[in-house]
């Protein structure tokens, strides 16, 4: 029976919904489903509108909230999962949901996307797609150094797939997937190190591939390290954030008297995606009021209780996303954020980006090093390093990981699209 397998790539940043055949001659795929208009990939965003009551998805989401629409905005859940966090409840509109719920609902976005396709199939007379399996990706490490929470982490998403219906369901580690879809337009056997830069992960994986070997059932054998650790695009934004945005609302400063600084953790979990909403409290406006009432610089903690005021904490975030994104291609740029009540311009310099991240990228150093003694191989071993994710276009980043390949062939694979075309490969695999 000809069936078309589902594989599910829920990023920290942007999620995939890829397809891949299984059946003597069905050859289809891979290919990603369109699941935002005609986009391949969704922002991993949900906005709970209290205008209108409505929940948006992606870019939508995205749009409402930038346009100052009333409601909740939430960004970067994938980081919530094996945290503290996963245990609360938030507030959405009249309701209160678990991040279980919460992340149910954005895979429920994405399930009416593949059940769309499996009805336009159905009608076509092709291959019928399957609803109940699925792959999910995992990056290698949810949770650094704690093996029960990133256990917890998995059986978290797991859950939330299944109550959208996915009875059946597997994981694949995120490199390994980038590498199955690398793998499916190759000639011959190389050895391969998957260097995946995510929003919130960076995974590693050294495999052999070869055209001869995709054929085979079990890949266990040829997947000879993964690695990966807790470090991603985010953080990057964190940093810099932190550098040079934060500052400007205090960060740093002290007391009128002189005494004491401004507590740190308000302006940490500003700059940290997934916490900005933790800080929407009246308790944490009446502090923060408070602290600006006995602050040398009054002006900077007033800037921050307009964030707090008007949960502009991610349209910030935002804009110092942007600006880490141009400081890929340039050398210095504005981080700006302009609203009634706020007029920030803060300069940033490719140069201060490099010393804000600079163990980041050490820990990116450190986990590929860790990646090459668990697999048992030399750096001259590898023949082609994988370069995959968004955040492997920081150049700092990019020139990290390809520093000590200088004689291997370097392919930079589709950066949104590699892990999920490859997890509906290994779906297909698995279940077909
Ligand atoms: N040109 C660029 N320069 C620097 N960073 C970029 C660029 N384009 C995208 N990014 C960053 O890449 C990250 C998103 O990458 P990607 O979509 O691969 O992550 P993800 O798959 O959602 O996350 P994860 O795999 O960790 O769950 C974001 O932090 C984004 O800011
Ligand atoms: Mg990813």
């Amino acid at each position: 029976m000809l069936r078309t397998f589902a594989g599910l790539d829920f990023g920290t940043t942007n999620s995939t919904l890829g397809l891949a055949g299984a059946g003597r001659g069905n050859n289809a795929g891979p290919r990603l489903l369109p699941v935002e208009g005609e986009a391949p990939t969704l922002p991993s965003a949900l906005f709970f509108s209290l205008e209108d009551g409505k929940t948006y998805f992606g870019r939508a989401a995205v749009f409402e909230y930038v346009d100052g629409a009333e409601g909740r905005f939430m960004r970067a859940l994938k980081s919530v999962l094996g945290s503290s966090l996963m245990e609360e409840t938030t507030q959405v509109g009249r309701m209160r949901l678990t991040f279980v719920e919460l992340i149910g609902r954005f895979l429920a976005h994405l399930r009416e996307k593949l059940e769309a396709e499996a009805r336009r199939a159905e009608a076509a007379g092709e291959a019928s797609v399957a609803l109940s399996d699925v792959v999910l990706g995992r990056p290698v490490r949810f949770v650094d150094e704690d093996d029960d929470a990133d256990r917890a982490a998995q059986d978290q998403l797991e859950a939330a797939a299944r109550s959208q219906g996915f009875s059946n369901i597997a994981f694949q580690f995120e490199p390994v997937a980038a590498a199955l879809y690398y793998e499916s337009r190759i000639a011959a056997e190389e050895l391969a190190l998957v260097v995946d830069i995510g929003g919130g992960t960076s995974d590693f994986s050294v495999v052999r591939l070869s055209p001869e070997r995709a054929q085979a059932e079990d890949r266990l054998s040829d997947i000879l390290s993964s690695t990966g650790v807790h470090v991603g695009g985010t953080d990057f934004d964190r940093l810099l954030s932190i550098a040079e945005v934060m500052p400007h609302f205090g960060l740093g400063s002290s007391t009128d008297d002189g005494k004491r600084r401004m507590p740190v953790w308000y302006f940490n979990d500003m700059a940290t995606w997934h916490r900005i909403n933790t800080l929407y409290t009246p308790k944490i406006r009446r502090d923060v009021y408070a602290l600006q009432k006995e602050a040398a610089e009054p002006e900077k903690l007033a800037r921050f209780g307009h964030l707090l005021e008007h949960r502009s904490g991610h349209r910030l975030a935002g804009a110092v996303e942007a600006a880490k994104i141009e400081l890929s291609d340039a050398d210095e740029t504005l981080i700006r954020l302009e609203e009634p009540g706020l007029d920030l311009r803060a300069p940033a310099t490719r140069e201060a980006f490099e010393a804000a991240t600079a163990e980041l990228v050490a820990r990116i150093t450190g986990a590929i090093d860790a990646a090459l003694s668990e697999a048992g191989v030399k750096a001259e071993a590898i023949e082609t390093v994988i370069l995959t994710g968004g955040g492997a276009q920081v150049p700092a980043v990019r020139a990290a990981a390809v520093s000590r390949f200088s004689h291997a062939r370097i392919a930079q694979s589709d950066a949104f699209g590699s892990v999920g075309l490859g997890l509906a490969i290994d779906a297909a695999r698995k279940f077909g």
